[in-house]
C-alpha cells in the first residue's frame, strides 16, 4: 500500500515537475518546439534556407518551427541559443556565423539535454546530434580543377574568400588551393569579402587597379562573384575575365550562368530539408549519423538544360 503510494507520489511529480509525459508530446494538440537560429537573413541563400525548413515543416502538423535572425552578430546568436534553452525548446536546429565562439553555447545546449542540428557551417568539436553540409572541401576542389581546365592550367586569378572564421571559407579555399596545385595557374590577389556582396566588389576595384592582367576571379558565394562581375564592368572588363561562384540557386547563380554573368556555379544545398527529416527523427527517439553530407553538382550555360552535372571526385 505505501508502495503503491509512493509510486503515485512519483508519477504526479513526474507531469508537474517535468512536464507532460513525452507520449503527449509530438500531437496536433501539443507539437514539438524546434528553435532556428539563422546566422543572418541577408543573402539569398539563407532566405531560402529558413524556407526549405519552413516548407519541410509545414507538412507536419505536429512540429512548430521558431525562427531567430542573428543579423551577422556573433553575440546575438550566442544569445538565441541560452533563450532557447530557457524557452525549453524540444529541439535546435542552428546555422552559425562563426565556429569558435559559437561551440561554447552549442556544446552546453547538447550536454544540458537538448538535441541540436548543425546547418552549414560547423563548429568545433563533436558536442552536437548532428552536422549537415556539403563537402566545401570536395567544391573548392571542383572548382579549382574546372578552372585549369577552362584556363589550360595558366593565368592569373583573384580569390576573393568567404569569411575566413567560417568553416565554409576555410574549405573553399584549401580545396581551391589543391585542385590548382601542380598547375602554371597563379593567385595574384585575395581578400577575405566575410560573405558579403559589396565587400566584394570594393575588393574587386582593389585588384582591378593594381592589376591590368586577370584572367579569372573565384568567388567562394554568388553575391561575391556577382560583385565583382559589376567592379569589372564598371572598369570596362568583364569580358576579358571569367567569373566562378558557389551556392546555384535557381534564381541567383544559376539566373547569373544563364544571362552569362557567372560561367560557373557550384550548387551548395542548403540542407534544410534534411534538417526537419533528421529532427523528426530524433524527437520521435531514432538516432541519425553525427554528420551527413549532401551531394552538389555545378552548372555551366551548356548543362543548364539538364539540371547541372554532378561534381567529379
Ligand atoms: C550566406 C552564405 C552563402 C554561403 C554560405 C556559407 O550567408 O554566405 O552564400 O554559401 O553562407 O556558409
Amino acid at each position: 500500500m505505501f508502495r503503491m503510494k509512493i509510486a503515485a507520489m512519483l508519477a504526479a511529480c513526474w507531469v508537474v515537475c517535468l512536464g507532460a509525459p513525452a507520449a503527449d508530446k509530438g500531437t496536433e494538440a501539443n507539437p514539438w518546439v524546434i528553435g532556428m537560429s539563422q546566422c543572418n537573413l541577408g543573402e539569398p541563400w539563407r532566405v531560402q534556407m529558413n524556407a526549405d525548413v519552413a516548407k519541410a515543416a509545414e507538412a507536419h502538423k505536429n512540429l512548430k518551427v521558431i525562427f531567430k535572425d542573428a543579423q551577422n552578430d556573433t553575440l546575438k546568436q550566442r544569445a538565441h541559443l541560452e533563450e532557447f534553452a530557457s524557452q525549453g525548446v524540444d529541439l535546435i536546429i542552428v546555422s552559425p556565423k562563426e565556429a569558435a565562439p559559437l561551440t561554447p553555447p552549442i556544446k552546453k545546449a547538447f550536454r544540458d539535454g537538448i538535441p541540436v542540428i548543425v546547418l552549414d557551417r560547423a563548429v568545433l568539436g563533436k558536442d552536437y546530434t548532428q552536422f549537415i553540409g556539403a563537402n566545401n572541401k570536395l567544391i573548392g576542389e571542383a572548382a579549382g580543377k574546372w578552372v585549369v581546365k577552362k584556363l589550360g592550367g595558366q593565368g592569373n586569378i583573384v580569390e576573393l574568400k568567404g569569411l575566413m572564421t567560417s568553416t565554409p571559407g576555410q574549405d573553399r579555399n584549401s580545396g581551391f588551393r589543391k585542385g590548382i596545385e601542380g598547375s602554371g595557374l597563379e593567385v595574384i590577389f585575395e581578400a577575405d569579402m566575410q560573405w558579403l556582396e559589396p565587400n566584394a566588389r570594393k575588393e574587386m576595384e582593389s585588384a582591378l587597379a593594381r592589376f591590368d592582367d586577370i584572367k579569372l576571379v573565384y568567388a567562394h558565394n554568388d553575391p561575391a562573384a556577382h560583385g565583382a562581375w559589376l567592379a569589372a564592368k564598371a572598369a570596362g572588363r568583364e569580358k576579358d575575365i571569367l567569373f566562378v561562384g558557389i551556392d546555384g540557386l535557381p534564381q541567383e547563380g544559376q539566373a547569373y550562368v544563364a544571362q552569362g554573368v557567372l560561367d560557373v556555379c557550384f550548387e551548395y544545398p542548403t540542407g534544410g530539408k534534411e534538417a526537419i527529416a533528421s529532427a523528426l527523427t530524433v524527437l520521435g527517439g531514432g538516432e541519425v549519423p553525427q554528420d551527413m553530407v549532401v551531394p552538389s553538382r555545378y552548372f555551366t550555360k551548356e548543362n543548364l538544360k539538364d539540371g547541372g552535372a554532378a561534381l567529379e571526385e
